[in-house]
C-alpha cells in the first residue's frame, strides 16, 4: 500500500497548485526522452476535465482543470464541448511540454457507465487511447489498496468500489453529488446556483456545513447500502465534494467500524488516478 503522508498528499499538492498556476515542474519533465517517460490522464468529470501529466515516479509534471458542463449523469451530453476542451487543454499542455507531451491518454467512466464515450472523445482530439478504466478503481490501483472501500464524490455522481486481494470485485454509482449540494444551498440561501457553486467553493465554507449535512447523509446512506455484506477495513474518500468540511468525520461516524481516510485535496485524487493508470505497480483488475 502506497503511504498517503508520504507519497500522496505531495502529488495531490502538487497537482493542485500546478492547476492553479497553469505552469510546469521544469526539472520533473527535463531529461525524459519524446514520447517517454511522462504519462497524460484526462478526467472528463460532470464539474470540471482535468488533465495531468505525471513523470514515470508519478509526480504531476503539468495539469490542466477546466470547470465544464459537458458531463451529466455521468454521460458526455456535450460531445463537442468535451472534445474541444481537451483539445485546448492539450495545445496548452504541448506549448509547455512539445514533442515530452505524450500523444496517448488514459481516461475513465463512472461505473455502469459506457467507456466508449470517453474513448470517443480522446479520439476526436486526435489522442490515442492508453487505458480506460473506472474512476473507483483507477483510485483503488494508484493506492494498492486491499479490504478497502473507494468512495468518489464527484460533482454528478457517488461512485463506490470495493477492493479484495488486488481485485475491484464490486462497484456502482449513484447520481447524487456536489451539483445537489450546490442546489440544496441555493435553494436554502435563495441564491442562483453559479452564486451558491462559488459560495461552497469558498475557503471559509464551513459554516455552510448545517445547510449542506443532508445531502452527505443520503451519500453516506447510499454507500452504506453498497457496501452491505463486503469485508472491507478501510475507507477512502475521493472527489471534489470531500473538500466540504465535515465530510469526513460523518463518515466516520456513519462507519464507525471502518477507518475512513480523505487524502486531500481530494479534487486531484481521482485525475491523478487516472494518469497513474499506465505506471507500473499494482493494478488490480476490475471485475468482468
Ligand atoms: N473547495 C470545495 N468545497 C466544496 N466542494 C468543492 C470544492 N471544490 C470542488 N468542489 C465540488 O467538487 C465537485 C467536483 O469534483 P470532481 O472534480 O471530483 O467531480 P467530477 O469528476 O467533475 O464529477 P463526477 O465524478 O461526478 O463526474 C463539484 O461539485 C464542486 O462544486
Ligand atoms: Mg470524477
Amino acid at each position: 500500500m502506497r503511504s498517503i503522508d508520504d507519497w500522496l498528499e505531495p502529488r495531490l499538492a502538487r497537482a493542485a497548485a500546478l492547476a492553479a498556476s497553469g505552469e510546469m515542474v521544469a526539472d520533473a519533465a527535463n531529461g525524459a526522452a519524446p514520447g517517454t517517460g511522462l504519462h497524460l490522464g484526462i478526467d472528463l468529470g460532470t464539474s470540471d476535465v482535468v488533465s495531468m501529466v505525471l513523470d514515470a515516479q508519478g509526480n504531476p509534471v503539468a495539469v490542466r482543470l477546466d470547470w465544464a458542463d459537458v458531463v451529466r449523469d455521468g454521460v458526455v451530453w456535450d460531445f463537442f464541448g468535451a472534445v474541444q476542451i481537451v483539445r485546448r487543454q492539450i495545445e496548452s499542455l504541448a506549448a509547455q511540454l512539445g514533442e515530452r507531451l505524450p500523444r496517448r491518454a488514459a481516461t475513465s467512466y463512472p461505473p455502469g457507465t459506457d467507456p466508449r464515450i470517453s474513448v470517443n472523445v480522446i479520439e476526436a482530439a486526435e489522442l490515442e487511447v492508453s487505458g480506460v478504466i473506472d474512476e473507483p478503481s483507477a483510485v483503488a490501483a494508484l493506492l494498492q489498496l486491499d479490504r478497502a472501500a473507494v468512495v468518489d464524490i464527484g460533482g454528478g455522481t457517488t461512485g463506490v468500489a470495493v477492493v479484495q486481494q488486488g481485485r475491484i470485485v464490486y462497484s456502482g454509482d449513484e447520481p447524487t453529488g456536489g451539483h445537489h449540494v450546490t442546489l440544496t444551498l441555493a435553494g436554502a440561501r435563495n441564491l442562483p446556483l453559479t452564486e451558491a457553486e462559488a459560495l461552497k467553493r469558498r475557503a471559509d465554507n464551513a459554516a455552510l456545513w448545517p445547510v449542506v449535512r443532508p445531502v452527505f447523509d443520503k451519500m453516506a446512506h447510499i454507500v452504506d447500502t453498497h457496501l452491505q455484506g463486503q469485508q472491507v477495513d478501510t475507507l477512502y474518500l475521493s472527489g471534489g465534494s470531500c473538500s466540504m468540511p465535515g465530510v469526513r468525520d460523518l463518515f466516520a461516524q456513519v462507519f464507525p467500524h471502518l477507518q475512513v481516510i480523505l487524502p486531500r485535496p481530494p479534487l486531484f485524487l481521482t485525475p491523478l488516478a487516472i494518469a497513474a493508470h499506465g505506471l507500473p505497480g499494482a493494478r488490480p483488475q476490475a471485475e468482468t
